[in-house]
């Protein structure tokens, strides 16, 4: 106790805490809220009353470099978090403390927040904090709201500003293009600010994500060292910025991309941000991205926790060109592969502009008569009579110029009136800020599913990006782009109450929309068109993360050269699919992937549920590795990659396996071994504890006639 009397006179600390973090604001005397710690909690929860100054060094000019949500136009001199012009025309903003109150909000979630108000405007805003207990997550969004006596323009509305003391500051991002998502940089950040973002409108990951690490005081390390993982929930425009201010400290600040959105809001009306996750980990990038697992499984993720449909999608091995005779003939193939589902992707809809290639028919949405006589509704029987369900793809937000859609309302579609169409992937966006377009976004799934009520998967593609932004009917174009996202989630909001279990892949020719806004309403992601198995190791590699195991769609396809266990092994480190011609694989190819769809049957629980360890870089070794281990650390499976093809190139050495129990015993089986193959693994029935595995390691014998390993390591009870 005595040590809160060191506290400033008249401060208040609001301490927001998880397991193992926890963020302080203190308020002053003066009821100017900061940050004055981000990181591990202390074990003395009195101790926080005694933080008075925030690990700033040196004079800092404004009294706010750390302010908890930095308004702009007053005192501020760097990068703001909120910037408005009120009704008057006042630029400037000043935030103020009211009041706080924290309260429960769900099985271990603890919500806190913080009123904060402009001394001289009717003008508030509210920072949430949920604090997810178990899993190490903090999702921090504000509201903010006016009673002016008319709108008001924000010109930025950021979901959160961070601020940390650190010696050095290591940004890992991503980046990248179609077939080619997630390409990792690591930079370390010196004074000024770095930017990432987007302003393509829609598919607004195509170039770069809104997830990013920060590693203080040392390049991020797989297991040690203090990593922020964070990640905006958001599906349009977004930026993020990361500001190492003139005192060194790190400022982080999350929002929606300014850019072309400078926002009218009315009086009395509520604009919620969207969220910002945040996991600190004291344990490495490994820490940070098994915390996010387990909160996007238990708290995001629709059925998270539950169960995923395997599929044979049809895409790469009949593009636009089937009927139902063809179709009839997949879903047998379905059935003998032994998947779940069959997915019907693009070119079964339009009529007067029949979807025969991707230039005409998006926005009609009625099967084509030529190829489908007897609609989608003998298909779904025709598959079930198979002993499979029935899925088909949709890109409902979308309009072809060649289109009944684009014909009848010209008015719904997003384009300038003056000026040339131009066009992405031959297509335009759909209006979603216009409620008569969401309804009929919302009607096009509602009508399928209520003429199919057994229809058992949608895969919601986005191929196009947004040029020439405007509306023919929002009053405040510069709300487009915010108003789009917005109704965007109206849309799958209703789509997701009238039919909750459905499962839904989110889809952006590839992985072009990839958020954990979108995944509130999706329970899976299509992270990219790019199926070549060794890509794929990079791809999800890294996708990995911030997103689970369990919503990763990873198909088997023709991409690639590798040999098709390759491709199996590496789609099984998610969801399973198929994209190929079965009739086309040879018999032991046939035999290969039967077997091996048994098998993920009954290890899939590891690879959904457990936790997922990374122990060896494909960006680093000529072999990747990772693991997924259980939660009573009794089972694990094992992938093990050849990603370089020098002279000798294999796992030369042991690798050290993580997650599992010291003190249990483990025996090692190899599983998916190629028909007429031996493994190299399997002819031993040695055990091993879990204290040497982890410390010696074992060699999964990884070689260029052994590219691709997937063991399996077993408790010995
Ligand atoms: C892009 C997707 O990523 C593909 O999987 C496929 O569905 C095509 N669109 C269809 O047009």
């Amino acid at each position: 106790m005595s040590l809160l009397t060191q506290a400033a006179p008249g401060d208040t600390h609001v301490v927001i805490e998880t397991g193992q973090t926890a963020l302080v604001i203190r308020i002053d005397k003066e009821q100017i809220p900061t940050i004055v710690h981000l990181g591990t909690k202390l074990r003395n929860a009195a101790e926080y009353g005694t933080i008075s100054g925030n690990g700033k060094r040196g004079e800092d000019y404004t009294g706010i470099y750390n302010s908890v949500y930095t308004p702009a136009g007053s005192r501020n001199l760097l990068e703001p978090a909120i910037q408005v012009t009120h009704a008057d025309g006042n630029p400037s903003l000043d935030l103020h403390y009211v009041r706080h109150e924290t309260q429960p909000a769900g099985d271990g979630v603890v919500l806190t927040k913080v009123y904060l108000k402009d001394p001289q405007y009717p003008f508030e805003v509210t920072l949430h904090y949920k604090a997810y207990q178990q899993e190490d997550v903090i999702e921090q969004w504000a509201t903010i709201r006016h009673t002016e006596k008319k709108p008001i323009t924000m010109q930025k509305y950021a979901s959160a500003n961070l601020y940390l003391p650190a010696q050095t500051y290591y940004l890992t991002h991503f980046h990248g293009d179609w077939a080619n998502e997630m390409n990792p940089s690591e930079v370390q950040l010196t004074e000024g600010i770095k930017v990432l973002d987007s302003k393509l409108g829609t598919r607004a990951d195509l170039f770069q994500p809104p997830s990013f690490l920060i590693s203080l005081n040392q390049p991020a390390d797989e297991d040690r060292g203090d990593v922020i993982a964070g990640t905006l929930a958001w599906s349009g425009n977004y930026q993020l910025a990361f500001e190492v201010d003139p005192l060194h400290n790190l400022r982080i600040i999350p929002g929606i991309n300014p850019y072309a959105s400078a926002y009218s809001l009315a009086p009395n009306q509520e604009f919620t941000t969207p969220s910002f996750l945040f996991t600190y980990s004291s344990h490495g990038k490994g820490g940070a991205s098994r915390s996010l697992h387990r909160w996007a499984r238990k708290h995001r993720i629709p059925q998270g926790q539950g169960n995923r449909l395997t599929l044979l999608n049809n895409w790469e091995a009949t593009y636009f060109d089937f009927n139902e005779e063809k179709l009839s003939a997949l879903f047998k193939d379905g059935k003998k592969l032994g998947v779940d589902l069959f997915l019907l992707d693009d070119g079964w809809f339009g009529n007067k502009y029949p979807r025969n290639n991707d230039h005409t028919s998006l926005g009609d949405w009625q099967e084509n008569k030529k190829k489908l006589p007897h609609g989608l509704g003998y298909l779904v029987k025709e598959a079930e009579s198979s002993g499979i369900k029935f899925g088909i793809w949709l890109e409902p937000e979308m309009v072809s110029p060649k289109s009944e859609l684009y014909e009848k309302h010209a008015d719904w579609v997003i384009k300038l009136p003056n000026r040339q169409e131009y066009y992405f992937r031959n297509q335009l966006v759909l209006d979603l800020t216009n409620p008569k377009v969401q309804d009929f976004v919302y009607d096009v799934v509602n009508g399928i599913m209520t003429k199919n009520p057994t229809l058992g998967y949608i895969k919601w593609d986005c191929n196009a990006v947004i040029y020439n932004a405007y509306s023919a009917t929002n009053p405040n174009q510069s709300n487009l782009f915010v108003d789009y996202v917005q109704g965007l989630y109206k849309v799958v909001e209703r789509i997701r109450a009238k039919y909750p279990t459905l499962p839904m892949m989110l889809c952006s020719g590839g992985g072009g929309r990839v958020d954990y806004g979108a995944l509130r309403y999706f329970t899976e992601y299509w992270p990219s068109d790019n199926t070549d198995g060794l890509e794929r190791v990079f791809i999800q590699w890294n996708y990995s993360y911030f997103f689970p195991a369990i919503a990763s769609c990873n198909h088997v396809t023709d991409w690639g050269k590798q040999p098709i266990k390759f491709r199996t092994d590496v789609a099984m480190m998610g969801k399973i699919g198929y994209d190929i011609v079965v009739s086309k694989l040879t018999e032991p190819e046939l035999q290969f992937s039967q077997e091996a769809l048994k098998t993920y049957d009954r290890i899939k629980p590891i690879i959904w549920q457990g936790d997922q360890f990374r122990l060896s870089s494909p960006y680093t070794s000529d072999v990747a590795s990772l693991m997924y281990v259980n939660e009573a650390q009794d089972k694990a499976v094992w992938f093990s990659y050849l990603v370089k093809n020098r002279y000798k190139a294999g796992s030369v050495a042991p690798i050290k396996l993580k997650g599992l129990s010291p003190d249990k015993k483990y025996t090692i089986q190899e599983l998916n071994v190629y028909p007429g193959t031996k493994s190299e693994i399997n002819t031993s029935t040695a055990t091993y504890s879990g204290n040497y595995l982890m410390t010696i390691g074992f060699n999964p014998q990884v070689s260029s006639r052994r590219e691709s390993v997937v063991l399996e390591v077993s408790e010995v009870k």
